[in-house]
This record gives C-alpha cells, structure tokens and sequence, in this order.
C-alpha cells in the first residue's frame, strides 16, 4: 500500500516545510489537489505553485487535476515537475490522445472517475494507463464522507486491468478505518487528506495506516 497525503488538508502557506516533514515522516507520495473553479467548484494551486515547491523535494508527485480539458496544460504539469500527471474522464473528451501525450512527454499517466461515472472506457484504454483513480468522494473539497459504493467499482475496475501493471489509487473519506478493507479489495495507493493531516505526527498516522492494512 502506498499513501499518498493530499495537500489539500495541509497548511498552505507552508507548504515547503510540509513536504520536508512527509519526507522526514517515511511517506514516498505526495498527493496535490489542483481545482479550477469549473469542474469543481473550488480552486486550490496550479502548475506555478507545484513548480516551485519541486524544487525542494524528491518526493513522488501524484497531480490530480480537476480541470476541464486538462489535455491543454500537459506541458505544463511536465515542467513543473510532476511525476504522475492524473486527468478526469467527465473533463475530457479525448481521453487517449490526452493520456498518451501525458506518456510521451515523460510522465506517468492516471484517470480519475467520479463516484457516478461508469468505467467502460477502460477495456479501451488498459495500453495507455499507470493508475486509475477512483473518486470515493465527489471531488471539490476535503473531510467528505466515504462512498461505500466504491468497493464494487474497485472489482470492476481490477477485472478490467487484469494483465496489466495499472494501478489503482482511491480518493475521498479514506481513513485507517477503511483502509484495510480498501486494500483487500484491490486498491494499491491510498489518498488520505483530513484523516492523516488532523492527525500528526505524520511517522505515527502513517504507521496506523500501515497497520490497518496488514
Ligand atoms: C477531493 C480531493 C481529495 C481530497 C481528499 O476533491 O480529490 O484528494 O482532498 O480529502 P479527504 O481525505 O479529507 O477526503
Ligand atoms: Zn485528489
């Protein structure tokens, strides 16, 4: 299992001291939340703020865009140093010619889907996928309540990536009470915001993650 902490839920006028706090903590993911007002109705940071903050950390980032038309931004995200670049289906109506630039131009490639939108189009993208993100929320704001819907769509979705070394990341209320179940059930990366930043220290939640999902 790896967590990914979604920055969302940390303090963001010190972001910098943060990210040296996971690193220090033994957390490998970080997890940044970028909102454009449009697809969700909140809006958080862009590729300016993520550009900067590369510059003082190794660690992974995983970019979940809640933008509409994201395919217009790739360079973008590439410049300012993310490492897994993740799009949503419902934002995109050329999902793979959007996911294989992501792959050409150098980054991992995701695909979200909201807690309502069906996942057929993955039995025609399983070539052109690193992750898919499952949105166990719907997507605008931190501390939401878990959808337990999400556990189907999980089966679902590990069937239509057998074969594959695609991985699945769930997104939205995930907290060390669900987390087992989560992993049992097929998930590979964990995003938690609220339920591990209202929790320091970081090296002791991420622990009790850990063991939640032994
Ligand atoms: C929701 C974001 C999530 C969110 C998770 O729009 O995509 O990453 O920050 O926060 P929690 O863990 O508090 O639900
Ligand atoms: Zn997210």
């Amino acid at each position: 299992m790896i967590l990914s902490p979604s920055l969302l839920s940390a303090d963001f006028g010190n972001l910098q001291a943060t990210l040296e706090l996971l690193k220090n903590s033994g957390i490998s993911w970080v997890h940044w939340d970028v909102m454009d007002g449009i697809f969700v109705p909140n809006i958080t940071f862009g590729q300016h703020v993520i550009r900067l903050l590369r510059k003082k950390t190794d660690l992974f980032f995983d970019v979940h865009l809640m933008i509409q038309d994201p395919g217009r931004y790739i360079a973008d995200f590439r410049d300012a140093g993310a490492d897994m670049l993740v799009i949503h289906a419902e934002a995109d109506t050329h999902m793979q010619r959007t996911l294989s630039e992501i792959r050409r131009s150098g980054m991992k490639a995701g695909l979200a889907f909201n807690p309502a939108t069906g996942t057929e189009c993955l039995d025609y993208l399983r070539d052109d996928l690193d992750m898919v993100l499952i949105m166990s929320v719907n997507p605008g704001f931190g501390g939401q309540k878990f959808i337990p819907a999400t556990y189907g769509k999980i089966k679902r979705v590990r069937e239509q990536l057998s074969g594959t070394n695609c991985l699945i990341e769930i997104d939205g209320g995930v907290t060390p009470e669900n987390a087992g179940e989560l992993v049992r059930t097929g998930a590979d990366v964990l995003v938690s915001g609220s339920a591990f930043f209202n929790h320091p220290p970081f090296d002791a939640r991420l622990k009790t993650f850990e063991n939640a999902c032994i």
